[in-house]
């Protein structure tokens, strides 16, 4: 039988795009669970280093994760910093809405280099890593928007749908050692919130938008799971995705 522990003490846990809004409350909850987080941030690095001092027990990493040799970068200095890896949270995203019309293919690279692409080499370093120790757990953060249409944001849809086969995908790849799973969060409102995810807030069955803690809890639950518990997605959506 695998050895699960009801904390995540001295496990090292990477949380991408980790420096601010539901990637800092994902960190946050993880130190105070006992792990070490490996906190890794792009371009807010005064956030990241204020996250990570609440963290108490944080390393910071700075990559841009457009660009697979910088991830492989900092898997390799994860590895020679940490000395190993137990999990890995990808967090890091990028939103826009644009009319289909309209994309260019530099606004198609734009989404999938970071939303897709870069799960899928993070998560790819991540096992490397995490097998030489006898495994470990990786979450997708996906989105409602991997589950129902939007048509200002077809793009973003067919990244984060993207993510819930590539969390299958690998689930079947990587078991028994490495579990996969993913969380589709509905609107997690933050100041730069949209009409159309007001609209969303509106129609949401729960009758109010979900916070950040709320999507670290279900992070959370898949970081201590059994790994009999693979290529799974958990909605935090307040029955948004119900409808
Ligand atoms: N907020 C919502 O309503 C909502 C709804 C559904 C799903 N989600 C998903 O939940 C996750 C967190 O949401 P959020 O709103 O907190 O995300 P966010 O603030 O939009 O982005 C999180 C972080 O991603 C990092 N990032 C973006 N491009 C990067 C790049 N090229 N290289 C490295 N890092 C990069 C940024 O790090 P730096 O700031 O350090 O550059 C940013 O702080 C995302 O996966 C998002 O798609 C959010």
């Amino acid at each position: 039988m695998e050895t699960r522990s009801s904390d995540l003490t001295g496990q090292v846990i990477l949380v991408t795009g980790a420096a601010k809004r539901v990637g800092r409350a994902i960190a946050l909850e993880l130190a105070r669970r006992g792990a070490r987080v490996a906190l890794h941030y792009h371009s807010s690095e005064a956030e990241a280093r204020a996250t990570a001092a609440e963290c108490g027990v944080a390393e910071l990493f700075c990559a841009n994760l457009e660009s697979v040799p910088e991830i492989v970068r900092m898997f390799d200095e994860v590895g020679a910093r940490c000395g190993r890896l137990d999990g890995l949270v990808n967090n890091a995203a990028r939103f826009t809405g644009i009319d289909p019309l309209e994309i260019t293919e530099a606004d198609w690279d734009f989404i999938h280099s970071v939303n897709l692409k870069a799960v899928f080499f993070c998560a790819q370093q991540a096992a490397r890593l995490m097998r030489r120790t006898g495994g470990g757990r990786i979450v997708n953060i996906s989105s409602l928007g991997g589950l129902r249409p939007w048509p200002k944001h077809a793009h973003y849809c067919a990244s984060k749908a993207g993510i819930l086969m590539l969390t299958r995908a690998l689930a079947v790849a990587w078991a028994p050692g490495i579990a996969v799973n993913a969380v589709a969060p509905g609107v997690i409102p933050f100041e730069d919130i949209d009409a159309q995810g007001l609209r969303l807030i509106g129609r949401t069955p729960a009758g109010r938008g979900g916070t950040p803690a709320e999507v670290a809890e279900a992070v959370l639950y898949f970081l201590q799971a059994s790994k009999f518990v693979t290529g799974q997605t958990l909605s935090v959506d307040g029955g948004l995705s119900l409808r």
